[in-house]
Parts: C-alpha cells; structure tokens; sequence
C-alpha cells in the first residue's frame, strides 16, 4: 500500500526544501546574492516540477532520494525563470508566490544575477550529484536534457516567442509552440530525469512524454485561465498581466468555456497515455487532477 497523494506532496515538498536549502547555504558567494536566491527559493510555489519527477520515480517504485539532486536543480532553474520573467523589462510583475517579486527587494540589477546565479548553479549541483544508485552516465543525460529543456532550444525560446507576440494576434499553432516551449519543456524534463533516473525503456520513455506533452499543456491553459478569473490571493501572483501586456492566450483565443473544454481534453489525453503503461501511476493521475482543478 502507498501512502496517500498528500502525505506524498506534503513529504516531497519538505524533501526538496531541505535539500535546496543546504545547497543555497553551500554556495560560497557575496552574502547579498545568496541572500537574493535563497529569497525566491524559500518563498514558497506549488514546487509541481520536482512532484512530478518524484511521482515518476514512484511509478517505477524507486525511492525520491535519487531524484533529489535533479529535483533542486530543476526548481533552481524554474525559480531563476520566475525571477526573470517579472522584471520591468519582461512582464512588469510587483507580486510572486504571495511576495513581492525578486526585482522590488533587491533591485533590477541583483535580480538578473541572483537569477543567473540559480541558472548556472543548477548544473554545477547536478553534475556534482554523488549519489550510489545514480551513474555518471545518468548524471551526463541530465545535464545534456536539462540544458536542452531549460535553454535556447526550449523554455528561453519559448520566452521568446511569447515576448514577440505581444501585441499581436497568434494562430492557434503559434500559441501552443510558446505553451509547449515556455513551460511544457521543464514540465517534461520532469518526467523525463525521473524516466532517467528510474532505467524506463525506450518504449516506456517515450509514452510517458506523451502523458507529459498534455500535462505541460494543460498546465500553461490552467495558468492563463487563473490570470483571468484566480483569485489573487490565492494564486499569490497579480491577476490580469496577460491582458495588461496584451498577450496572447487560450482565453484570448477563446472563450473562457472553449479553454476550459480545451485543458479537459487535453488532461485526459495525459490520464490516457500514463494509464496505457501499467505502471505504479495513481500520484501521476492524481497531478493530472491537481493542475486541471487547481486555483493557484
Ligand atoms: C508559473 O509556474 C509559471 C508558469 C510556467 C506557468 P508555477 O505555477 O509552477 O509557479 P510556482 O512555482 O507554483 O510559483
Ligand atoms: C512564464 O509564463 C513562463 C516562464 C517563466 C518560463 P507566464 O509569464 O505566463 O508565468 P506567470 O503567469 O508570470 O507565472
Ligand atoms: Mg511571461
Ligand atoms: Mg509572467
Ligand atoms: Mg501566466
């Protein structure tokens, strides 16, 4: 019998936090920069990334500890992305995770290091990872997927694109490339150190980037519906910054009950694709669940 999803969340959450805040504190730099990412590590988030590696290492009944190491660099990075994309020459946000944003405590300048900071630092504390059950070959793999995920040819791409857009009318394709990019890579990347990490097949491994596609997908739809109708409390990030810097979205393209059809369909495409593996899947239905329903 496994635990409950929520013991497993609750457990995963305090798993990650310890472990990323050790790393934080090993860091040997100006105590104002460690000041700066420890500040945006610590302020809390959904830590969904390192969930969904987690619940992926389970599925194959492998403990979390040897994803733990993949699991704070992804996070770093994640938060490094956050950082970034509030400053005043991004999206312009004062609020993030319940705070406000890195940029407004620490100023412009230290916002882009400390999130240079997270960025690099990621790989340094993957390639460092020492642990017995994961091989240098393993570590290798990481490094090269996360860098592929994270950077040009992924989520900064994706950034990119979504930068451009602004302003303007996007076809249907356009849009899913920024949502595929800008959050669906590290989404995926999440399942895939935890196929990685776990020894999957080939087979194995390529069903279960179907299942992350969909989710990564439905993911960004839910987070464009909650910047229209979130509560802002709730969601601890401003509501309404789409439609200030005009950008395109599933409810600017849609109606709101078009986009809402749209992330059911395509959590159950994720649901159809996890099942079909006959794995230990029930937490990975279970984040299906949370990120179609979730209000923050
Ligand atoms: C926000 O990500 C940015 C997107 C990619 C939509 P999250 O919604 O996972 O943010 P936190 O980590 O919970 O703050
Ligand atoms: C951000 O997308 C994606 C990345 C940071 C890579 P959004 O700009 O929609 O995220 P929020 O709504 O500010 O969290
Ligand atoms: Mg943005
Ligand atoms: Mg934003
Ligand atoms: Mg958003």
């Amino acid at each position: 019998m496994s635990i409950s999803f929520e013991v497993f969340a609750k457990e995963s959450r305090r798993l990650l936090e310890s472990q990323m805040t050790e790393y934080a504190k090993a860091v040997l730099c100006p105590a104002v920069l460690r000041d700066a990412m420890l500040y945006s590590l610590e302020a809390g988030g959904k830590r969904i990334r390192p969930l969904l590696l987690f619940a992926t290492l389970h599925a194959f009944q492998k403990k979390r500890e040897i994803g733990l190491a993949a699991a704070s660099a992804l996070e770093m990075i994640h938060t490094y992305s956050l950082i970034h994309d509030d400053l005043p020459c991004m999206d312009d946000d004062e609020l993030r995770r319940g705070k406000p944003t890195n940029h407004k405590v620490f100023g412009e300048a230290m916002a882009v290091l400390a999130g240079d900071g997270l960025l690099t630092y990621a790989f340094q504390v993957l390639a460092e990872n020492r642990h017995p059950e994961v091989t240098e070959a393993m570590n290798l793999r990481l490094v090269l997927e996360l860098a592929k995920a994270a950077g040009p040819e992924g989520m900064v791409a994706g950034q990119v694109a979504d930068m451009e857009a602004e302003g303007k009318q996007l076809t249907l394709s356009q849009l899913e490339y920024i949502h595929q990019n800008k959050t669906g890579r590290l989404l995926e990347f999440s399942v895939l150190a935890g196929a990685v990490l776990a020894g999957a097949s080939l087979a194995q491994t390529e069903e279960l980037m179907e299942f992350a596609r969909n989710l990564g997908l439905a993911f960004q739809i839910r987070d464009d519906i909650l910047d229209v109708e979130g509560n802002e409390e709730e969601i601890g990030k401003r509501v309404g910054s789409d439609v200030a810097n005009e950008k395109s979205t599933y409810t600017t393209l849609f109606s709101m009950e078009e986009a809402k059809q749209i992330l059911h369909e395509t959590t159950e495409r994720a649901k159809n694709a996890v099942r079909s593996l006959q794995l230990q899947d029930e937490y990975l239905l279970q984040i299906c669940e949370l990120v179609a329903k979730r209000t923050h």
